[in-house]
Parts: C-alpha cells; sequence; structure tokens
C-alpha cells in the first residue's frame, strides 16, 4: 500500500504537525458539537447519573475537547463535579482536551490507547465518543464498541453521536477514496456503530440530527476538506476535477461557487444494565 491506512492517517494527523488543518477543520465543524450541545438537556443527563456525589465520565477518542468545550459554553452548573477520564491513541489529542476543562469538568485519568484495546470494567457512570469512533476500522468496530459498553457501570449512561452514511463525511471520503485513495479502510458510519451496540446487547435510543454547514471562502471549503480526508496534499481545484469526488462535491456547490454540506448526525443513549 502506497497511501498511509485510515486510522494511521488519523493518528498521524492528530498531532502537533496537524494543528493548522486541525483548525481549518473546525472553522466548519464546531458546528457538529452545537448541534449536539442544543440536542439534549445534558445538565440533567449528568445530574441523573451521579453516583456518591460526583460523575466519572469517560470521553473516548477525546480528540482537542470540541465536545465539553461546546457544553461549557452553553452553561453547565458547577455541581455535581464531573471527573473525566481522557481515552484516545493520540497523546496530542490528550493534552488539547486536558487543557479545555473547567469546573465542573476536571481532568482525572488519561488512556492514551485504541478504544479497542481499552480494558476498564464497571468503571463510568457516563461514556461518550462524540464525532469520535470514523477511523475506528470496521472490522474492529465491535470490540471498540463493546469495550466501551463495558467500561459503563450498571445504571451508567452511554452516549455515542456518529454520522450516518449519506451524511457528509461519510459521503464524502466514499468519493474521496473512489477517486484519490481506493485501497484506504473506509470510515465507520452510525450504521455500523448501531449494528455493534446491538451486538454488545444493548438497543439504543437513536435521534437523528439534521443541519448543514458551509462557506463560499474557498480557503475556508480547502482546509475543511483536506482534514476530512486527513489528506493536505490534494488541493480543491484537484478534488473538483473529473471523478466520484468532482460529482460530489458539485453536487455540494451552488451557481456562485459557495458550497453548503449536508449533515445527519445520529445522537445514539443508552442506559447501562
Ligand atoms: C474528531 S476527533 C473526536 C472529537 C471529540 N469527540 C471532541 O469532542 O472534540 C477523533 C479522535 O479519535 C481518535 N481516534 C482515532 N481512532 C481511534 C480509536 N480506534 N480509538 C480511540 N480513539 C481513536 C483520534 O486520535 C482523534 O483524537
Amino acid at each position: 500500500m502506497t497511501t498511509p491506512d485510515t486510522a494511521r492517517r488519523s493518528l498521524d494527523h492528530w498531532s502537533e504537525a496537524g494543528r493548522t488543518e486541525m483548525e481549518a477543520f473546525y472553522a466548519l465543524a464546531t458546528e457538529d458539537y452545537r448541534q449536539l450541545a442544543d440536542a439534549r438537556d445534558w445538565a440533567a443527563d449528568l445530574r441523573d447519573h451521579t453516583l456518591d456525589g460526583r460523575i466519572r465520565l469517560l470521553d473516548v477518542a477525546c480528540g482537542s475537547g470540541k465536545f465539553p468545550a461546546a457544553l461549557l459554553k452553553k452553561g453547565l452548573p458547577s455541581h455535581p463535579p464531573v471527573a473525566v477520564d481522557l481515552l484516545d491513541p493520540s497523546g496530542f489529542s490528550i493534552a488539547e482536551a486536558r487543557a479545555v476543562l473547567r469546573t465542573p469538568f476536571a481532568a482525572a485519568g488519561e488512556h492514551e490507547l485504541f478504544l479497542q484495546d481499552f480494558r476498564a470494567r464497571g468503571a463510568y457512570d457516563v461514556a461518550w465518543a462524540t464525532h469520535a469512533l470514523y477511523a475506528l476500522p470496521p472490522d474492529q468496530l465491535d470490540a471498540g464498541v463493546a469495550r466501551m459498553v463495558a467500561a459503563l457501570r450498571p445504571g451508567g449512561f452511554g452516549v455515542i453521536a456518529q454520522a450516518c452514511a449519506r451524511s457528509h463525511y461519510l459521503a464524502f471520503y466514499e468519493a474521496y477514496r473512489a477517486q484519490f485513495a481506493p485501497e484506504v479502510t473506509p470510515y465507520t458510519d452510525a450504521e455500523g456503530v448501531d449494528a455493534a451496540l446491538r451486538a454488545a446487547g444493548v438497543a439504543p435510543q437513536t435521534v437523528p440530527i439534521h443541519y448543514t454547514t458551509g462557506s463560499a471562502d474557498r480557503g475556508v471549503v480547502e482546509g475543511f476538506l483536506q482534514r476530512c480526508a486527513f489528506d493536505s496534499t490534494v488541493s480543491l481545484d484537484a478534488m473538483e476535477s473529473d471523478g466520484p469526488l468532482g460529482i460530489y462535491l458539485a453536487g455540494c456547490r451552488d451557481a456562485d461557487g459557495a458550497y453548503t454540506f449536508t449533515h445527519e448526525t445520529h445522537l445514539m443513549t443508552w442506559e447501562s444494565r
């Protein structure tokens, strides 16, 4: 294989060297987390899963902490305190997420590893993975999701937010793969996560969240799309050339050249038995 596979690309780009690209991505993708923060009464979810006056939270594939940042921006009560364990194979991500946390969140444990390799059982009141599992290879998804399910105590609260197959991140990566990297592993989608949860004995409640992001600024769009592919070597002009990706992007562009990307995130929640 000449091109690094998807999991390797993810790890390479969630790094200090990938910071500029990450920041370009979040010019548009911060909206993913604003939408999630608005989707539920998260303060009630945290309060309802308090044990002994505190909450032990596992943030799976914590990235740069955009979800806790969105919750803090919207406002959370200062009590009960939330002790956050950060799990991610990228030490860069763990450091970025840790820097975001403030009351009621406080950094606790750090687990620099892949979810598939995590071994905690019944240790957490809440576990969430928000736009987090795309680079987890589909053939390892059952194992990874089973680890997350097992990490919750009985009565604990699980959350996975993941875009579905027709949503931008998945549709874009399929078209990118077809045009530029057919040998790399596809992203994991919400449908795959749902099947993995069911294989682990969980029937999640699922709420679809529909929204769009976009920009008329080609520099912003190029930075966002390059991060969507973990590939900063392909320009927007090249992406727009003839082929599956060119066709996909033509469908996202209006007559003036402005881009709109269509998202459908499945917010899956469950109570642990
Ligand atoms: C888009 S970020 C997650 C964003 C995060 N939920 C937030 O609130 O900002 C994806 C993260 O998944 C991590 N990751 C990739 N593969 C993983 C795996 N198999 N297990 C756990 N984390 C993984 C990456 O290192 C990256 O930090």
